[in-house]
């Protein structure tokens, strides 16, 4: 009994911290107003900021996720026939020998390449890239990014939807995964409860009762 209830605590205590509060997760805090972070956290304006990001970050950003691209690598030829090749998504290591000259003229530039934002949701997070995006300098000091967005947090907002929208699988994938989350612990949870029911018999069966 006591090892039932210690170990069901256990299982409540691992899911706990692994869905609900990572404890573990870092949790610097960064104040978003509410108005923006709605029109963050909703995709409807995912195409909007799109276009957005394709005016005001392009130049330096690239979201390979989702096939955006450097403007400076647009403009190359070469990128064609790589996605004629590869598709959407052409590999890291085909696309940094192919496109070194773009990348090293913005290294020299800016002192290093500016990252791909194809996962930076996920890592930061909307309220560290709403205040980083704003005033790059303020989170960042001696930071090369230029505060493109300064004085326009809606559609920082609205290219912070877009940068959500590509980090995320999309919303029937992730109801598959949940699902599917769901069923295999449910699995085990029934098999549980069968092997304690029968446990008697599987014992005696195994000679050792
Ligand atoms: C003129 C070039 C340039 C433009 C335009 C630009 N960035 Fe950047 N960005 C940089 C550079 C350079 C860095 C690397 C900063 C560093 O690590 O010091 C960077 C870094 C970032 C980071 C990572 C911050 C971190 O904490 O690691 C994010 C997010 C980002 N930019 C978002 C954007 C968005 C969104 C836009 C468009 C609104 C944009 N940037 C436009 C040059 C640019």
């Amino acid at each position: 009994m006591i090892k039932a209830i210690f170990f069901t605590v256990l299982t409540v205590v691992f899911f706990y911290i692994i869905w609900i509060n990572n404890i573990f997760a870092p949790h610097e805090k960064y104040e978003m107003p509410q108005e923006y972070k709605k029109i963050a956290m909703d995709v409807k304006y995912a195409k909007e900021g799109k276009e957005l990001f394709i005016q005001n970050c392009a130049a330096c950003h690239s979201l390979r996720y989702d096939g955006v691209y450097l403007l400076s690598i647009q403009a190359n030829p070469m990128l064609a026939s790589l996605q004629e090749k590869y598709g959407k998504f052409i590999p890291k290591d085909v696309y940094q020998a192919v496109f070194i000259n773009e990348l090293n003229a913005l290294k020299e530039t800016f002192g290093k390449v500016p990252p791909d934002l194809s996962t930076i949701y996920l890592v930061k997070g909307p309220e560290y890239l709403y205040n980083f995006i704003l005033k790059p300098q303020e989170i960042l000091p001696g930071t090369t990014m230029p505060a493109v967005m300064e004085g326009r947090p809606e559609e920082t907002a609205k290219i912070i939807a877009y940068l959500k929208s590509v980090s995320e699988p999309p919303p029937e994938e992730k109801t598959k995964r949940t699902l599917m989350g769901i069923v295999t612990i449910g699995y085990f949870v029934i098999m549980g409860i069968l092997i304690w029911l029968w446990r008697d018999r599987l014992l005696k069966k195994m000679g050792l009762h």
